[in-house]
């Protein structure tokens, strides 16, 4: 099992306003990895998420996941692989009640219900979410939105997790929890953030966006100690660094 990677290659995309939010942007994620994604506001982070999911199209340049290009041919395919955590929980939480969110996904893939109670529960147990099957999501609070957001993508079994600002609304608790699930999964992860410490403590690698280029690829810690880097790309280092910048 090594085909869980997720390779761009030259990718543009212009908004149909005229917006170049992405100007040629090449990355390669093996099988496993967890990548952080940062940048300064407008940098093109969501974008490029949205543009690996196939939710724009772009002008030109190339998206692999695991061996399949990205078109509107294998779309299909793709997004069965791609589990998208939005930025807003409420984007993807709907239906009636918490199990039926979690439900969805599986259900649109033709499982049994039998299997789809299996997933939902496996889904809802991995984030500690088991006690809230039943209640309607809209009443549930930030950080349990937010595990239920992340339950209803790990129901579908993706290979490749993309997040856009996950510990975004969470209380220090919440986010704390959070980032222990994310280190503990095992699946491919970009995970777009301005949250540079959750970034430290997630992923070994980091990728700077910034007006729509990357700026650096390479180890988290060597980028957050770069201070002329980081400046040039208006960032700050992580709150734990910032004491101990070299
Ligand atoms: N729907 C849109 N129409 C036109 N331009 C857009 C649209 N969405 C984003 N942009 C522009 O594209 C560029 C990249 O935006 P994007 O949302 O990808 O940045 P980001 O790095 O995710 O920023 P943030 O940290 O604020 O979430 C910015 O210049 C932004 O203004
Ligand atoms: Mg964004």
């Amino acid at each position: 099992m090594s085909h869980h990677f997720l390779e761009v290659n030259d990718l543009y995309y212009s908004y149909p306003d005229g917006t170049e939010a992405l100007k040629g942007v090449s990355l390669r994620l093996e099988h496993g990895e967890a990548v952080g994604l940062v940048g300064a506001n407008g940098a093109g982070k969501s974008t490029l998420l949205l543009a690996v999911a196939g939710l724009v199209f772009s002008g030109s340049g190339t998206v692999n996941i695991g061996g399949a290009i990205l078109s509107k041919k294998t779309l299909g395919e793709i997004r069965r692989r791609l589990g998208f955590i939005f930025q807003d929980p409420e984007d993807q939480l709907f239906m009636p009640t918490v199990f039926d969110d979690v439900a969805f996904g599986p259900l649109n893939q033709g499982l049994s219900a039998g299997e789809v109670s299996f997933r939902v529960e496996e889904a809802l147990r991995s984030v500690g979410a088991g006690h809230l099957s039943d209640r309607p999501a809209y009443r549930l609070s930030g950080g349990e939105k937010r595990a239920v957001s992340i339950a209803a993508v790990l129901s579908m079994l993706p290979d490749i997790l993309l997040m856009d600002e996950p510990s975004s609304g969470l209380d220090p608790r919440n986010r704390r929890m959070l980032i222990g699930l994310l280190g503990d999964f095992t699946h491919t992860r970009l995970i777009a953030t301005h949250d540079l410490d959750l970034v430290l403590d997630v992923c070994p690698r980091t990728i700077v966006l910034h007006r729509g280029e990357i700026a650096a690829d390479g180890h988290t810690e060597e980028i957050f100690r770069d201070e002329g880097l980081l400046e040039r790309c208006s960032l700050e280092p992580p709150l734990c660094m910032q004491g101990v910048r070299s």
